[in-house]
Formats: C-alpha cells, structure tokens, sequence
C-alpha cells in the first residue's frame, strides 16, 4: 500500500530500536533513551534536502570552498507532550534551530483536540518548519496543529512521526495535501480509543512514567 505525500523511513536500526519501544516491558528511560536515538536517525533523513551554500575556510593545508547550511533558521515545532520525546534527538543535530510548542488535548468522547498552549517562533513564514509527534493515531492533533501553524504564517512545512496508523494518514492527507508525513512505520488500524495497533501504547505515558 502506499499513501500519497508520505515518507517511509525504513533504516534497519530504526527498525530495530522501533521492536525494542514497542515492547511493553520497555522501561520508560530506556523508551526515551531509543526515541532520542531514533529521532536522530530520523532527523537525518527530513534535513536532506536544508539549503547549503559554499563559503571559502581554510584548513590547515589550504583554502577550500566547503558548504554551510544557509537559508533561513529551521524551525522545529513540539506537540506537546509527547512531541518532546522527539524534539530533544532532533536539537542535537540542528542546535541553531527555532522552536515552538504547540499544546493540545483529545477530548476523551469526541477525540477531537483541544488547543490549551501555543508558543511559536516569529517570523515563520519561509522558515523551514518541521512538525513533530510520535503517534499519528486518528491525525486530530496534527490536523489541527498544522491548522494553528499554517495561520501563523508557515507556509514550508513537514511533518515528522514515528508510528503512523492508516486513517491518521488519510486524513492528515485530506487536511493538508501540501505537508509531507515522514514516519518510521504505519501500523495496522485504530482502536475503538484512538489508539495506534499493534502500536506502542500511550507515547506520552511510557516517555514520561505517567500511568
Ligand atoms: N497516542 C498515543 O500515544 N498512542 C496511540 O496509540 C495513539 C495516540
């Protein structure tokens, strides 16, 4: 099967950090241990195509013309909280980044999110913007942070997930045609709750011991 505008990040060791967070008796500090791992991993793969321009440095044997990344700062936006889990591996490699925060809850009967915190870098339009949450489970939460982004200004956006479930990824599609998925897997379907499966369980919870 394959989904428009979205990007599987199949590396073998993301897999296999993957199988080891979703095993349940994965304690919660190895659990944010192998997502920091894997959003490097992942981060690698959605900077691939950052601008780069040639400066002219000087090694200690001579001149060169070596690249720099150039352009607009890149801007990385947390859903939180479990966007968090991926952000911090994702800081690592691009420390110059923007960031900002967008808070949101499901209503537990309707599902749908709530917004309760914004927090957005200024200046986001034609900024590079990477949007990122572990669980693209119904798509709620993105469809309508991406909504929150979007009217902000930001108008090059991706988003970046770790586990991916079919309707989430139909209907993030549908919302926002122009915002490319990257996700490490797409699991089989939702449960009844709005859950990934076979998933990993509550992303949130088992990054921060909640539960
Ligand atoms: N959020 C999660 O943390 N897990 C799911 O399976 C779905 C949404």
């Amino acid at each position: 099967m394959t989904y428009p505008n979205t990007y599987l990040i199949e590396h073998p060791l993301i897999q296999h950090k993957l199988t080891l967070m979703r095993e349940k008796q994965t304690a919660s500090a190895s659990f944010r241990h192998l997502l920091r791992e894997i959003s490097l991993l992942l981060g690698y793969e959605i900077t691939r195509d950052l601008e780069v321009v040639e400066k002219t440095i000087e090694t200690p044997l001579e001149n060169m013309q070596a690249p720099e990344l150039s352009g607009k700062k890149l801007c990385f936006i947390s859903i939180l909280r479990a966007g968090n889990g991926l952000l911090d591996g994702l800081l690592d490699l691009v420390p110059s980044a923007r960031v900002g925060y967008v808070g949101l809850y499901r209503d537990a009967d309707t599902l749908e999110a709530i917004e309760y915190y914004k927090k957005l870098p200024k200046h986001i339009h034609n900024r590079p913007v990477i949007v990122v949450d572990p669980m693209l489970a119904t798509g709620h939460s993105a469809i309508a942070a991406i909504d929150i982004i979007k009217s902000s200004g930001a108008n090059r956006i991706k988003f970046l997930c770790l586990l991916a479930s079919p309707e989430g990824i139909k209907n993030f599609n549908e919302a926002h045609p122009d915002v490319p998925i990257f996700t490490a897997a797409i699991d089989r379907e939702l449960n009844d709750h709005g859950y990934i499966l076979p998933g990993l369980g509550d992303a949130g919870d088992r990054l921060f011991g909640t539960r």
